[in-house]
């Protein structure tokens, strides 16, 4: 996969050096290219920036500069990338959207540092390619370039041969099958106990039936007390027998739709 970012930091991106995305580079899985913006940027000061039409606070990048990088990145590949536009304003960047990343042969990021990129160079691109607007959540930050870190580690890491253990990532939090709606839930190694703290028997039971039900009940438990909202909007067909169980001992029962509700406090902790 080829990765193109242009930046005004380039230095912010050298964690891209380190770890899982940096073996990957050193591999040659991951081709990753980092630009200067001010590259493209032609006065005297190297300006990227001015003020915004309309007034308020803050800068707004001007168009020129990104138009030429851009056109630049795109002459120097083979096809059409997806140019992935970090922004708070963005859509949700989600385990699924990673998935969807990872299929492309090539992704070109544009992180923005001020109020943003002048629209123009959004719609520009976006007539011509598959250009994404997305945010890493709901807070904003100073710039695209951390958004930027954080994707193409969550894009790296689904890499046919990235991982080390290729099933390492089918039960993540969020990956699409059986555990999809729920979050992950505690693990544990050796020493067996370590300030008078045990592990759950069942993991060392040798029982894998038990210890899948017993990873599922605790999956159960933290959705419950840390993302509800997942619980709620999860289909119910993906629901066994125990699933229910659990689910009513945590206070949850079935709506008339089928979905999940939270209707009374836990019978259990
Ligand atoms: N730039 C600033 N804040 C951001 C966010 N939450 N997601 C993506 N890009 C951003």
């Amino acid at each position: 996969m080829r990765l193109d970012i242009v930046t005004i930091f380039p230095e912010y991106l050298e964690p891209l050096n380190v770890s899982l995305v940096g073996k990957a580079r050193a591999r040659g899985q991951l081709d990753v290219r980092i630009h200067d913006l001010r590259q493209w940027a032609h006065d005297k000061h190297n300006t990227v920036d001015d003020t915004p039409y309309g007034g308020g606070p803050g800068m707004v990048m001007k168009p020129e500069p990104w138009g030429e990088a851009l056109d630049a990145v795109l002459a120097s590949g083979e096809g059409e990338p997806v140019v992935v536009v970090p922004t708070p304003s963005g859509e949700p960047f989600t385990q699924q959207l990673a998935v969807e990343l990872s299929a492309k042969p090539w992704l070109v990021f544009t992180p923005a540092r001020y109020e943003g990129i002048d629209r123009r160079v959004i719609e520009e691109y976006g007539d011509r390619l598959d250009v994404r607007e997305v945010s890493i959540g709901d807070y904003v930050l100073a710039g695209g370039e951390a958004p930027v870190l954080v994707m193409v580690e969550a894009v790296a890491r689904l890499l046919p041969g990235v991982l080390g253990n290729a099933a390492s990532h089918q039960d993540d939090s969020f990956a699409p099958g059986a555990m999809a709606d729920l979050l992950e839930g505690p693990v544990y190694t050796k020493p067996p106990e370590w300030r008078g703290r045990t592990i759950p028997e069942v993991l060392v039971s040798g029982h894998h039936g038990k210890i899948a039900r017993w990873r599922r009940d605790e999956a159960f438990r933290r959705t419950d007390r840390n993302r509800p909202d997942l619980i709620e909007r999860a289909d119910p067909a993906a629901f066994d027998k125990h699933d229910r169980a659990i689910l009513a001992a945590l206070g949850w029962s079935p709506r008339e739709d089928g979905r999940f509700g939270r209707t009374s406090e836990a019978v259990e902790e």
